[in-house]
């Protein structure tokens, strides 16, 4: 047959998370017990006074302006005020199905350069591919809490000459679980080089301890902020997330609004409209329950797994960890990840997908395969959970980290 695909799209595989999906599918078909840590979706389900506005608006059948709904963008502007101390304007803010999409977008219209710290989560580099963008990694490490930091970034930008370039920060970070904490030196190289960053705070709200801060808050007018509703409010199925584009961007504002409306035109108007309740009503008690349990989960695996055969630095945010197997002879993290599935039913994403070579025996885990439902309505606030309660409401979890434990053990 005749080439019909482009070289460039022709090059990406399909989403790892998705081939994982696949193989345990395959292995439950079997009659297997499979423990889902590969996939990272909120286990939570969506405050019920969201759910309500969603269905008091299904009514809303008419396109909405291709920037957005102008009081959902009023309500964001405010609520990124209040909660993280940015300031944005509702012009500044462009809604999207998702911010997976308007990431795509960005690299559409983007012309220059990217720079990705190692790990980073999956789509980064693929959307780069489809942009056309030639992609640069910084290898970051335990010691560092897995950023850049400012050094390794002045150096990485010695070695490029475009001057264009956007890097990518994500704090809480997926797939390590931590929490940026030398914004201030990277804000003066960004400041200095004029960088772009794009700011991934999908995971803000559901950071363990206080006083989270942005890289908005050091170089406000470098920095685009992405974020939305699919985490914190267990709503990723409803594709609602948000740029904050500062004013001396505007240029790159008003192409993605151009490719906005070339492509997914606006958002859903119910989801929209339902958005509003998502931003401006007080959620603190349900975020403070659902960042209770994810914490006291997250600080369970840390302490089960911890030992001379397993690395992992403590979660500080999000639902996710990194685990690295020491001592043993697998040649990839791919095929240490396909024997413990084989072995033990549980299921990892390997760190190649997120950047590291293939050798380095590192791992994501994914702590949310439990029922969110039953878990949150069985908790009060920000109580210590003991073990009891979380092998309790957490069972898989509870049993998939000990066949880690055992698999590697056997090393
Ligand atoms: C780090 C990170 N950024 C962005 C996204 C995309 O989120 P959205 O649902 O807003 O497209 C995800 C979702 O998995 C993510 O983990």
């Amino acid at each position: 047959m005749q080439k019909i695909i482009k070289d460039h799209i022709s090059k990406l595989k399909s989403s790892a998370t998705l081939a994982i999906n696949e193989e345990c599918r395959l292995i439950q078909k079997k009659g297997k017990k499979v423990f889902k840590f590969g996939f990272g979706q909120s286990p939570f389900p969506i405050p019920k006074a969201v759910v309500d506005e969603l269905k008091k608006n299904a009514n809303k059948n008419q396109y909405l302006p291709m920037q957005g709904l102008e009081e959902l963008k009023k309500t964001v502007a405010l609520y990124l005020h209040k909660n993280f101390n940015y300031k944005f304007k509702s012009t500044n803010i462009l809604i999207g199905p998702g911010t997976k999409e308007l990431m795509l977008l960005l690299q559409i219209c983007f012309d220059g350069e990217i720079i990705l710290p190692t790990p980073s989560w999956v789509s980064y580099a693929p959307q780069a591919v489809i942009g056309k963008n030639k992609v640069h990694w910084i290898q970051t490490s335990s010691k560092n809490n897995w950023f850049p930091t400012a050094e390794e970034i002045e150096n990485k930008l010695k070695s490029i000459p475009n001057k264009n370039i956007l890097l990518y920060i994500n704090s809480p970070n997926n797939p390590s679980g931590a929490v940026c904490k030398n914004y201030e030196e990277i804000s003066k190289v960004v400041k200095k080089y004029n960088l772009i960053v794009l700011s991934d705070e999908i995971y803000s709200e559901l950071t363990f301890q206080k006083g989270l801060k942005s890289i908005s808050n050091f170089c406000p007018d470098n920095t685009i902020v992405s974020t939305g509703l699919s985490k914190w409010c267990g709503a990723g199925g409803w594709r609602l997330g948000f740029f904050a584009i500062p004013e001396k961007l505007n240029v790159l504002k008003n192409s993605l609004k151009i490719l906005a409306s070339e492509s997914f035109s606006s958002v859903s108007a119910p989801i929209q409209f339902a958005a509003i309740s998502a931003y401006s009503d007080n959620h603190s008690d349900y975020k403070k329950k659902v960042t209770n349990i994810l914490s006291n989960i997250g600080n369970y695996v840390y302490d089960n797994l911890r030992s001379n055969k397993l690395s992992i630095s403590k979660p500080e945010g999000g639902f996710y960890v990194m685990v690295e197997l020491l001592n043993s002879n697998f040649s990839s993290s791919s095929d240490m990840c396909k024997d413990l599935l084989k072995k033990t039913g549980v299921a990892l994403l390997p760190g190649s997908d997120f950047g590291f070579d293939k050798k380095k025996l590192i791992a994501r885990l994914s702590y949310t395969d439990f029922n969110g439902k039953i878990f949150l309505s069985n908790t009060t606030g920000s109580k210590k959970l003991d073990d009891g309660i979380i092998k309790k409401y957490a069972p898989n979890v509870v049993e998939g980290i000990e066949r880690i434990r055992q698999w590697s053990n056997s090393f």
